[in-house]
Parts: C-alpha cells; sequence; structure tokens
C-alpha cells in the first residue's frame, strides 16, 4: 500500500488521519502550472458558471418540468407526452441505426403511441404500480419504447446490459423481485436457464421472431402492443416515487439495487442542458448502452425531457463505424468514454480524416479518468476539447463537469454544477483544503440523488455514514480553483472500460467453475481499458493447471456474468492470502502485482 504524501501541503490535524492510495498512472496533486484549454462553444446554455453558481438553486429548476394537479410528476409524461403540445410532435426522437446500419427514426408522436400501446399492454397483463419491469434488449428501438412505457404506467423500470449473462440476470431478477421481463429471442436463451429460479417472474414479453415457439406465459411483444390503444393516461406519481432500479457493483456481495425516483427528472433536464448543453436542432449520440446508468438518464430521459434528437447505433465498435454514424447522421454532440476514446486514439488520426466530423461542436467523456493526453489528441483531430465530467448510478446525474463556459482543465473532472456542493474530506468528514488528497464527498439534496437501495437499508445508510455528506467511495483533491481531480477508488471496485464490476462477483462465477477452488480478484492497472480484470485462483484437488483449462475458466465467467467482466489474467497460486476471519485479502493481491510494499499483514491467516 502507498501512502502519498501530497506536495506542500501543511500536514495539519486533519490530513493525517486518511490514508489514500494511488495506482500508478493516477492523477495526484500537481504544484506546477496547470493546462488550461480555452474553447467554449459558441452560444452555451449555461453562460455564467460563477453568477449561477452563487445564485442557483434546485427550487427555480421546478418550473422547467411539467407537474400534475396536486405536485404530481411522471418523468415519462416530462420526456415524452409534452412533446404532443410544444410544437416537437413531429421532431425526430429517435435516429436508430441498427446492426445492419439501417437507419429507421421514430417521432415523438410515434414514441408516445407506441409507448402508449404498451403501457396499456402492460397494465392488462396486471401490471401494477410499483411492480418492477426488467428491460433485457439491445439497442433497438423498442429499448427506449418500453422504458418510457414502463414509467409511464408507474411500475419501475429496470434497465439491463444485453451482455449480461445468466448469473448476472439472476442475481438482479432475484433481487429485485421482477415481474415482467421484455427481451428478445438472441437474448432469451440467457433467461430460459434461469427461469425456474425465478418464481416472481410471471411474464416474458418478447420483441420480434416467431410467435409459435413462445412457451407458457410468453408474449409477442408485437401481438400485445397491436391490440392496443394508443391512448393512455401516464400515471401521476408522487415525486418520490420509483423510476428506475439499476444495480450496481460495490465491493462486498452482489450487485445492489440503486432505486431513482421520478423527482430525478429536474435533474436530468437540467444538467443535461448545461452540461451536454443539448440544443434545438442538436443531433445528439450518447454512445452508452442503456443498460448502464449514462445510457438511461442521458442516453434517454434527460435528452427527451429537453425535446432532443437522440442516436442510438446498436453495431459494434471500431473506428469507421463510430466515425460513420456521425458524419451520416450530422451528430453535433457526442457523449462517450475515456475506453472509447483511447481505442479511436489508437485506430490513428487518418480514420479521422476518413470520415467529414464537421457537423460536431461538443464532445463529452464520463465514467473512468480521461487521461490529458486523450484531450490534447481530441484537440488536434477533433478541434475540440473534451469535457470530462463526474457521477455516478447513485448519484443518478452529472455532479461535476467541465462546463461548456468555462476552460476546459485536462486531466480534472471540472467543478461542481450549480446547486451541488462537492467537497474533498478526512474520514471523519471533516473538509481538506485544496490540494490534500482525500473522499470525494457531496452534501445530500440534489434531485437526482439516490433514495434507497432495493431492500438494503444498511448499504444505504453507509452512503451517509457521517451526516451531512454522501460518500461516493471515490478518492480526490480539488485544486485552488476549485476543479476536482480524480484520484482513484476508496474500495476494491473495478472499474474496466468504464464498467464497473465487483470483485465478488467474479469470484463467485470463478469458483462456480469445478476446477476452481479459491479466487480473488484486483483490477489491474491498463494503458487502454483504465484497468483490467486480473484473478488469482487455487485449483481443486487434483486437477492439473494447462492453457486449455484457463481459457475454460475464462469463457465459464464470461459466459456466466457478461462480456466484460471476465479475467483478462488469470494467475494460479498454491494459496491465497487471507485475514483470520476467512476474507481474501484483494489489497495484498494488488501489492503483490504491481510490487508495492504489503503493508500491514498482521492479520494475515498465513504470513
Ligand atoms: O470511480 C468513479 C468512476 O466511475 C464510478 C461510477 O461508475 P458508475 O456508477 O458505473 O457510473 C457511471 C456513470 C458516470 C465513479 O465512482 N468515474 C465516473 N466518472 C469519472 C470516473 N472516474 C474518473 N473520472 C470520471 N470523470
Amino acid at each position: 500500500m502507498k501512502l502519498v504524501d501530497p506536495p506542500g501541503k501543511a500536514k495539519g490535524k486533519s490530513s493525517a488521519k486518511t490514508e489514500i492510495t494511488a495506482s500508478p498512472g493516477q492523477s495526484l496533486p500537481q504544484t506546477g502550472r496547470q493546462e488550461i484549454i480555452k474553447k467554449c462553444p459558441i452560444n452555451p446554455n449555461l453562460v455564467h458558471y460563477e453568477k449561477a453558481y452563487q445564485t442557483f438553486d434546485w427550487d427555480q429548476a421546478r418550473g422547467e418540468v411539467d407537474w400534475f394537479a396536486g405536485g404530481k410528476i411522471n418523468a415519462a409524461y416530462n420526456a415524452v407526452d409534452r412533446h404532443m403540445s410544444d410544437g416537437r410532435r413531429n421532431k425526430v426522437a429517435l435516429y436508430a441505426i441498427d446492426s445492419r446500419n439501417k437507419l429507421s427514426k421514430l417521432t415523438f408522436q410515434d414514441v408516445y403511441e407506441q409507448s402508449n400501446k404498451l403501457g396499456n399492454a402492460l397494465k392488462k397483463l396486471g401490471v401494477e404500480k410499483g411492480d418492477r419491469v426488467f428491460v433485457f434488449l439491445p439497442r433497438v428501438p423498442e429499448l427506449y419504447v418500453t422504458t418510457v412505457a414502463i414509467a409511464k404506467i408507474g411500475a419501475i423500470a429496470g434497465p439491463l446490459f444485453s451482455a449480461f449473462g445468466p448469473d448476472a440476470l439472476r442475481d438482479r431478477l432475484q433481487d429485485s423481485e421482477a415481474t415482467v421481463i421484455i427481451t428478445n429471442p438472441e437474448l432469451k436463451p440467457k433467461l430460459d436457464s434461469i427461469r425456474k429460479e425465478l418464481p416472481d417472474l410471471a411474464y416474458v414479453i418478447v420483441v420480434g421472431g416467431d410467435e409459435s415457439k413462445l412457451g407458457e406465459r410468453e408474449y409477442s411483444y408485437e401481438a400485445l402492443v397491436n391490440a392496443e390503444s394508443d391512448k393512455l393516461e401516464c400515471e401521476r406519481m408522487d415525486p418520490e416515487d420509483p423510476l428506475y432500479l439499476l444495480y450496481t457493483s460495490g465491493t462486498t456481495g452482489k450487485p445492489k439495487g440503486v432505486v431513482h425516483v421520478h423527482n430525478d427528472i429536474i435533474g436530468h433536464h437540467m444538467t443535461t442542458r448545461w452540461v451536454l448543453d443539448l440544443q434545438e436542432d442538436d443531433i445528439y449520440w450518447c454512445t452508452a448502452d442503456p443498460g448502464w446508468v449514462t445510457g438511461t438518464v442521458y442516453g434517454i430521459f434527460g435528452p427527451w425531457s429537453n425535446g432532443i434528437s437522440v442516436v442510438s447505433y446498436e453495431g459494434r465498435f471500431d473506428a469507421d463505424s463510430w466515425y460513420n454514424v456521425i458524419d451520416k447522421l450530422k451528430v453535433t454532440v457526442w457523449y462517450t468514454a475515456p475506453t472509447a476514446l483511447r481505442m479511436l486514439m489508437k485506430a490513428g488520426d487518418e480514420a479521422v480524416y476518413r470520415h467529414s466530423l464537421a457537423s460536431l461542436r461538443h464532445v463529452l467523456s464520463v465514467g473512468e479518468p480521461l487521461n490529458p493526453e486523450v484531450v490534447r489528441w481530441g484537440m488536434k483531430v477533433y478541434g475540440l476539447p473534451i469535457h470530462d465530467n463526474w457521477w455516478q448510478t447513485e448519484t443518478g446525474m452529472q455532479l461535476v463537469a467541465n462546463l461548456p463556459c468555462m476552460p476546459v482543465k485536462p486531466g480534472s473532472m471540472g467543478r461542481p454544477l450549480p446547486g451541488v456542493y462537492a467537497a474533498v474530506v478526512n474520514d471523519d468528514g471533516e473538509e481538506l483544503p485544496a490540494g490534500e488528497l482525500g473522499r470525494l464527498v457531496v452534501k445530500p439534496g440534489w434531485p437526482s440523488m439516490l433514495r434507497s437501495i432495493w431492500r438494503n437499508k444498511e448499504k444505504f445508510d453507509e452512503y451517509f455514514r457521517i451526516p451531512g455528506w454522501y460518500f461516493s467511495g471515490d478518492n480526490a483533491w480539488k485544486d485552488e480553483e476549485g476543479y476536482f481531480w480524480f484520484v482513484g477508488r476508496a474500495d476494491d471496485v473495478i472499474n474496466t472500460a468504464g464498467h464497473r464490476v465487483g470483485p465478488f462477483e467474479v469470484e463467485s462465477a470463478l469458483v462456480e467453475h469445478e476446477a476452481v477452488a479459491e479466487a480473488g480478484v484486483i483490477g489491474k492497472p491498463d494503458k487502454e481499458r483504465g484497468e483490467i480484470i486480473k484473478a488469482f485462483i487455487v485449483l481443486a484437488n487434483g486437477v492439473t493447471a494447462s492453457d486449455e483449462l484457463i481459457e475454460s475458466i475464462r469463457e465459464h465467467t464470461k459466459r456466466q456474468l457478461a462480456a466484460h467482466a471476465y479475467p483478462r489474467e488469470i494467475e494460479i497460486k498454491d494459496s491465497l492470502p487471507k485475514t483470520r476471519s476467512g476474507k481474501i485479502m484483494r489489497r495484498l493481491l494488488k501489492a503483490w502485482e504491481l510490487g508495492l510494499p504489503t503493508g500491514d499483514t498482521s492479520s494475515l491467516e498465513e504470513d
């Protein structure tokens, strides 16, 4: 464990209490001159950051969204229905490019009618307010329609990433006691393999495919919606009623269900305007899958609440295909992630110049540290600074950002948004001065803050362990101008290519393999993916190691958990370091891997 000593800072009583580790490549306080890039989009929505920061409070934003009588609200009404009467009825809501590169368009009216039909069908199946309805689809238009329909009838939408395997599905569907899932014929076999373990799952709705192949309590999406009226009154929800439930990984145990509510739409709406800077004629592409929070909030609710045309691309990643999307649809605002940008950088400048990207006016990145080198490269090839910003599944909206109206500091996540008070504190919750490393915390009260962890109060309370602060689990420092700099996670959570992966989930999947007796999993720094997953395993008695065996263990994890959550590296050990209570010491595994000092090992079972 490496103790990082912030340079040039007084060692006050507070700083001595927080020991922060940083892995190689992570940013540390710099004392020298900082690089800044000043290139602001023309006429951004938010012009004066300082003024807004001093005067704004969230009550002022309530009028930006539509309310029903008695203080009731519906996020889906705000995303879609209100555009039936504000002149956007025939505006394209979704440009969807499918896996064969075919483009289809849905207007706001199309989304309105289709989501009404599905909402009616779900109601007829008996879905009620508060029921959990999960969406397990690739990026097809029905994914967007479905999410809106679920919210319209007051059920809770459960987004699922299409790369999830049976283990990942089971964890989420069992914990939430989901009653309905909407999927397609390609993904359905993964569900079928665990169906017996899901007693609460009453119905499966299948988009596309052969109706005659459907089994008991399985319905064709098309047959259901075709039989329904396109008129539906949105359920009038209390602002604190749940909107969506998204599972995310922590350091221990299975993924936890983060509960967000209809009131979140205020935060979605305002941050989309400020950070993404979306304006009426923008063509906006968020590359994140709606199975992740970025894709749900900034791929659906935020932009649609602002009445903006959204791009969805189902195809695979490669530089030419992605640049084609921008070129073909004349994308103006592009929200993507560091790993994708690093891969695009690797694909070379020529790939950029083979296409016209002149439509782009604003580029943003989120989800993992964005290297200054990539920002500089972006300036060179796109002629635009890449605007990094920070938030989490739990925060439900962007909280810290390099806003369009402020100079970009490459390597920094930016400054807190108006209405958001972020700080760096020690473990006692005492605020640290600029330049000191500590825990990144936020004052509770922003509109999209998580409201609970699904049936897990203990976990929820951990985020608020010191009154007055939400603990993000990230370590950071702040500079004299109030820009925040990410240092690393305070726990063992792995961030691989922007995907948050809990080591426990991977370890559980590994030990399901008959040849694996024990497993310990860590994130190993990687130039392209930020981190890769590395597993240390102990083989079961009598099993002999071979390349084929390692490959079969890797494949098993990939199939059961998810394509992004398998260990790229597997190392066989005779034993794993454990505490006396039997917990695998991942920090020690990491220290071994990185050649760092092992620190205090006095609690080790075997030294
Ligand atoms: O560690 C931080 C990292 O991603 C985590 C949140 O992951 P998730 O809940 O999946 O949300 C993704 C939506 C943004 C954070 O705790 N992270 C997020 N943004 C950044 C980041 N790390 C460095 N720089 C960022 N801009």
